[in-house]
């Protein structure tokens, strides 16, 4: 997530030890309340869009892979934190129409109003305040969920991060219906770290091509988009 925000994931790839994952700020509801404020007065004061995380890349990428699919583009399609709405704002102008945009920061779902009203879309998205990992019974049925970040911000909250992604697939299981694709973009986790969080319940289909580093004669990624889809086994009832 952008660049000051990414921080390697500590275990072995597909391990369980992945709970010494550093927590951090960035995991925080505080800290993205005080973000979207800030992205919200620059918007107002000078027009500013604010942080496109993972960069404009990120957003074709996904939707290229939509395209190539055949996605029909009156697919149910929640974007989970949608930040300031501008993944939402490439998807209406690539011709999807059927999307909603969550986030829990009421400052984001501000901006992302606002930047989609200044361009002329507002009719055309649903935009909601809502935390995932306690979402409202309606946040259900969706053909596609898509998350830039988000399950990154989660996995770095310094208070119970574990119980919160089970949560979050548990959430996900809800919100995807049998056979509909979740497309995820993360910079801390690896492609085999995320096959492992979201084992129960969802088959994973395949990798983009994300891009690559080039460090100490080592080639690897700095982002892993990975695409699963919701297969019909059931996933255990928290109590
Ligand atoms: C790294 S930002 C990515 C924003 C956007 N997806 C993008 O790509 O620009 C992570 C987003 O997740 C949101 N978020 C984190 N935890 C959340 C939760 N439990 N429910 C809803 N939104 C959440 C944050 O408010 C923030 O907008």
């Amino acid at each position: 997530m952008g660049t000051e925000g990414r921080q390697p994931a500590l275990s072995a790839p597909g391990s369980e030890s992945q709970e010494s994952f550093s927590s951090s700020r960035l995991g925080t509801r505080g800290f993205w309340d005080d973000a979207y404020k800030r992205e919200l007065r620059s918007f107002q004061e000078c027009g500013d869009y604010g942080e496109i995380w993972f960069g404009e890349e990120s957003m074709n990428r996904l939707i290229k892979w939509m395209k190539k699919q055949k996605i029909p583009q009156d697919s149910s399609i929640l974007d989970i934190g949608t930040g300031n709405g501008v993944f939402l704002l490439e998807l209406v102008k690539s011709g999807y129409n059927n999307l909603t945009g969550i986030d829990y920061c009421p400052a984001a779902i501000i901006l992302a109003e606002r930047i989609l009203e200044k361009e002329g879309f507002t009719q055309s998205i649903r935009l909601q305040v809502e935390d995932f990992l306690n979402p409202s019974s309606d946040l259900s049925g969706f053909d596609i969920c898509l998350d830039k970040g988000t399950f990154d911000a989660v996995s770095l909250d310094p208070d119970n991060a574990m119980e919160k992604r089970e949560q979050f697939v548990m959430s996900l299981s809800h919100a995807l219906k049998t056979e509909g694709f979740f497309l995820i973009t993360s910079c801390n986790w690896t492609k085999d770290e995320l096959i492992h969080q979201f084992r129960e319940g969802f088959e994973f289909l395949e990798e983009l091509p994300s891009p690559k580093f080039s460090f100490g004669g080592r080639t690897g990624s700095s982002v892993t988009v990975l695409v699963f889809k919701k297969n019909s086994q059931m996933l255990a009832t928290k109590q």
